[in-house]
């Protein structure tokens, strides 16, 4: 497995799990990991580190080249389970390239990710795909992208994070 695909949404319906699921279905050689099927604790800083199931998380981190997450937008910046995910993640996380596709409710939201990509510069030198998905509920009609734009945006995304990890590694 060379690069993993991160749902951290946990609605049923996600339209950032729909999402991920297309663009991990571009990019060989991935995994998709899904928060709802495998759930991780919050990070307590101390005893979730023994778990087996984060300690088998991390492992997951450590081999992937790449990583996309797939995340839903609350309250101007990213979700709970996605911020957790980085805290268990923790040192597993340096080095990678990271790209990342949003749901959120408004437009206006769209530079929510920033302070997580931030972090993910400045305390784990990850390298950030410069472009990233963001989508609203009209880019759907249930559970399908309707938007050309949208649909054209994962397609690059999945092609940006297997040219930019394959040129760095
Ligand atoms: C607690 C909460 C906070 C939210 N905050 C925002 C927000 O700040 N900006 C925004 O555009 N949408 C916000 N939304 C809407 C979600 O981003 C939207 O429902 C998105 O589709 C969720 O992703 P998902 O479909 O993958 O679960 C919020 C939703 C919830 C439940």
């Amino acid at each position: 497995m060379s690069y993993l695909v991160i749902s951290t949404s946990l609605r049923e319906g996600s339209r950032s799990k729909i999402m991920a699921k297309v663009l991990a279905e571009s990019v060989k050689d991935s995994e998709f990991f899904d928060l709802q099927n495998n759930p991780l604790p919050m990070c307590d800083g101390d005893k979730c580190y023994d778990l087996p199931e984060v300690i088998d998380f991390r492992k997951k981190v450590k081999n992937a080249k790449g990583i996309i997450m797939a995340i839903p937008i609350y309250n101007f910046n990213v979700s709970s389970g996605a911020k957790n995910v980085i805290e268990l993640g923790g040192k597993m996380l340096y080095d990678k390239v990271f790209g990342f596709i949003c749901a959120a409710g408004g437009k206006s939201s769209y530079m929510s990710v920033m302070s997580f990509a931030n972090s993910l510069m400045i305390d784990y030198r990850c390298i950030i795909i410069p472009k990233f998905v963001y989508a609203l509920k009209n880019d759907f009609d249930g559970n399908k992208i309707t938007s050309p734009e949208i649909k054209q945006r994962i397609s690059e995304l999945g092609k940006d994070l297997i040219r930019i990890s394959e040129a760095l590694s």
